[in-house]
């Protein structure tokens, strides 16, 4: 059995997909805990829609704190959470925050030499890393628009690619539009993921200085 955390800081569409494959494959894959930090992401009311526990934890900063150890606080909550839960993959979907080294070491497999927390990032990797991507993508005016599910590693958007999915924008494509392909394709690959992470062999391929992630 798989038991995984989502942590989405909105809307939650790919927290739902998440929600509904392992309904699908209740005896392999489970999502034990939906955790947030946004007191009104609409990813609550999606959780409750599938009776998992939706978990609050708002970042906070008291006045003169230092942000670094604001974040080792919340981080410290979230992982309290994710051990009551006994987590063993984060999937991020959607969440705001970039994770600390500390963190991620919590779920480092040493057999991989991978930490095991995954990301979809509404672009092809390396372009158009950070937020607002496929605002950005479609500002520049890029023809073939993407997403691309990865590794977490301590940078940001930075991780071993996992799996990645194109589409071609149209000239009379408006942004809405371009995100709707987007978040359909991107759900296709969290999917397409899950699926493998509870049917196969997740290994690493490695090359000079990158790795990339494998099914066998
Ligand atoms: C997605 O586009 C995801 O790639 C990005 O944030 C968005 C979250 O959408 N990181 P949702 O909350 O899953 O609908």
């Amino acid at each position: 059995m798989q038991k995984i955390a989502i942590l989405a800081s909105g809307s939650g569409s790919n927290a739902q997909n998440i929600m509904e494959f392992c309904d699908n494959y209740k005896d392999r894959i489970e999502v034990r805990v939906v955790v947030t930090d946004n007191p009104s992401a609409h990813v609550i009311e999606r959780a409750r829609k599938f009776n998992k526990m939706c978990v609050v934890h708002e970042f906070v900063r008291s006045d003169n704190e230092e942000s670094e150890s604001a974040q080792k606080k919340h981080e410290y909550r979230i992982l309290e959470t994710l051990r009551e839960y006994e987590v063993e993959w984060v999937c991020l979907a959607g969440y705001m925050r970039v994770l600390s080294k500390d963190f991620l070491e919590v779920f480092y497999d040493r057999k991989l030499d991978i930490y095991r927390a995954v990301n979809i990032h509404p672009s092809l990797l390396p372009s158009f890393k950070g937020v607002n991507a496929y605002l950005r993508a479609f500002e520049y005016g890029v023809r073939i628009m993407g997403a691309t599910l990865h590794l977490v590693d301590s940078g940001v958007d930075t991780g071993p690619v996992i799996a990645q999915g194109s589409f071609e924008r149209s000239d009379f494509d408006t942004l809405d539009a371009v995100v709707k392909k987007g978040l359909e394709l991107e759900h296709q690959l969290y999917s397409q993921f899950l699926g493998r992470l509870i049917n196969k062999n997740i290994n690493i391929v490695r090359f000079e200085k990158r790795k990339m992630v494998v099914f066998q």
